[in-house]
């Protein structure tokens, strides 16, 4: 089904963001026909731009990440066009108001407008003070959607301060606070792998579960963005956002039906369970890192102090590690242990479900452990992890696996990129997989104590670029008698 006719409005066109992921998306939902032959993008930013130059940077962008290329790319940029604007100045955005009355006349758009917020945080709040100042945020004409990127705040006095900023001028149904990570298929996945299946679901807590991993791993370091990452970390980058949106999807209860508000409802029930921690939980359950420089495949690698943007002496966290508990009927006293870095030895992530192991040892006294694997990224699919018989004389069991992966489905190819899938939603007005501002606030909630404790503590252990984190992170497993899974970049071959 394709779109409503509507024009995109992206905030900070000029920006990373525009030409790394929100143009591509826009350019591979139209080369599939998902975009309706009427829209259009206004791109809008401080620098001064003509249509054509900013056509020709999004072309050029488009030919580099997409291999774009022939009629379709053509026609794809014929439907781009740029305003310059003083993105805090709220009398210049007068100028946008011929700009979108043609644009709405030349695409019969019916006033349908979805505002995309791509600049910096500090503008979250700006921008729609300054478009209802034009009357830009009312529905009378066509709808008005506003997404606005992460991070929704820096802590939870600010997320919601900001959220009242926005809800003077937009509703919570105009809001569309993306999470990235809600965008990908596998995390999706998730919810289908438990809630299609008979299977799975009655296993699925404290009665058969032993304990979770979820870990985000990133090989790359904070490359070029050392003056954002610097005043984030770990906690706010990866860990308050897109990781617990994960445990969400792995730990929430089944929504009745899967649309906005009942799936909504259960995320945000469930991280209102999360157990807060006390500063004593945290001197036990937390580990902080950052990484020092190395050699990674005989080529010396920058530690995090060295990186472009990186005060000499920060202290912030590149990697973290935390046990955390949820405090409900289904999870109660399942550990879930929870890690994030940069510069750790691949790039994945992955959710490991540790069954309990049988209540007695029949066959041998390390009986292979039952595990599912969900693996996230890269080589997206699921693991099965069971004892089998080791062939030969007596009665060893051996660990096996059963896998499926993603790429083995005919329809693989058409797998959608987070962005893809997550604009294409919003124009369908299907909020499904965006924050609402309940979820958000209840994770700023857990969160707010770990950045206290680490304010007021501040210890963050160096770990060597290339390494899984810190000794203390095993230390901080190891005492409940477990050790952290190594995952390697690729899921174990088919058995
Ligand atoms: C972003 C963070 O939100 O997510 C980055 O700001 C991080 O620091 C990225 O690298 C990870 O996303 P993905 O999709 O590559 O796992």
């Amino acid at each position: 089904m394709q779109t409503e006719n509507n024009c995109i409005v992206i905030f900070g066109a000029s920006g990373d963001l525009t030409h790394r992921k929100l143009i591509p998306a826009l350019y591979n939902l139209y080369k599939i026909g998902r975009l309706s032959e009427h829209f259009s993008v206004l791109g809008v930013a401080r620098t001064d731009m003509t249509d054509d130059i900013f056509r020709e940077k999004m072309r050029a962008a488009l030919i580099e990440h997409e291999k774009a290329e022939g009629e379709t790319l053509e026609n794809f940029c014929s439907h781009l066009y740029y305003q310059s604007v003083n993105t805090s100045d709220a009398a210049d955005y007068v100028k946008l108001l011929p700009r979108l009355d043609d644009l709405h006349d030349t695409y019969q758009t019916a006033g349908n407008t979805l505002y995309y917020l791509s600049t910096p945080p500090s503008l979250y709040g700006v921008i729609p003070e300054c478009l209802a100042a034009h009357g830009l945020n009312t529905e009378e004409y066509g709808w008005k959607r506003l997404i606005v990127e992460k991070p929704f705040g820096y802590d939870i006095k600010t997320a919601k301060a900001l959220d009242v900023q926005i809800h003077r001028f937009f509703e919570e149904h105009q809001i569309y606070r993306i999470d990235h990570y809600l965008g990908k298929e596998t995390v999706q996945n998730l919810l289908v792998l438990r809630f299609s299946n008979g299977l799975f679901e009655p296993l699925w807590s404290r009665n058969f579960i032993d304990y979770v991993e979820i870990t985000g791993a990133e090989a790359l370091g904070v490359e070029q963005r050392g003056g954002y990452y610097d005043g984030s970390g770990a906690m706010r980058d990866m860990f308050q956002n897109h990781l617990l949106q994960v445990l969400a999807m792995v730990a929430m209860e089944p929504p009745a039906i899967i649309n906005a508000d009942s799936m909504r409802d259960e995320v945000a029930k469930v991280l209102h369970c999360l157990h807060p921690l006390s500063e004593e939980d945290l001197q036990h359950n937390l580990v902080l890192g950052q990484y020092i420089a190395a050699e990674i495949d005989g080529k010396q690698v920058n530690g995090y102090l060295q990186e472009t943007g990186v005060p000499a002496d920060s202290n912030t966290e590149t990697y973290m590690a935390l046990r955390c508990e949820i405090d409900n009927w289904r999870w109660a006293g399942v550990p879930f242990y929870v890690r994030t870095g940069k510069r750790l030895p691949t790039r994945v992530t992955e959710v490991v479900i540790h069954f309990k192991t049988t209540p007695h040892p029949v066959f041998s006294q390390n009986a292979p452990e039952n595990k599912l694997i969900i693996r996230i990224q890269p080589d997206e699919g699921i693991s099965m992890r069971f004892g089998l018989k080791k062939p030969g004389a007596g009665f060893e069991a051996k660990e096996v696996s059963m896998d499926f992966r993603y790429s083995d489905l005919s329809s693989a190819a058409n797998l959608m990129t987070a962005y893809e899938r997550l604009l294409l939603d919003a124009m369908k007005g299907d909020a499904t997989l965006f924050s609402r501002t309940d979820a958000v606030h209840a994770c700023w909630k857990f969160v707010q104590p770990i950045l206290d404790y680490k304010t007021a503590n501040g210890r963050v252990y160096e770990y060597e670029a290339g390494t899984w984190g810190p000794t203390e992170a095993d230390k901080l497993i190891a005492r409940e008698g477990r050790v952290w899974r190594k995952p390697s970049g690729m899921m174990k071959k088919k058995v």
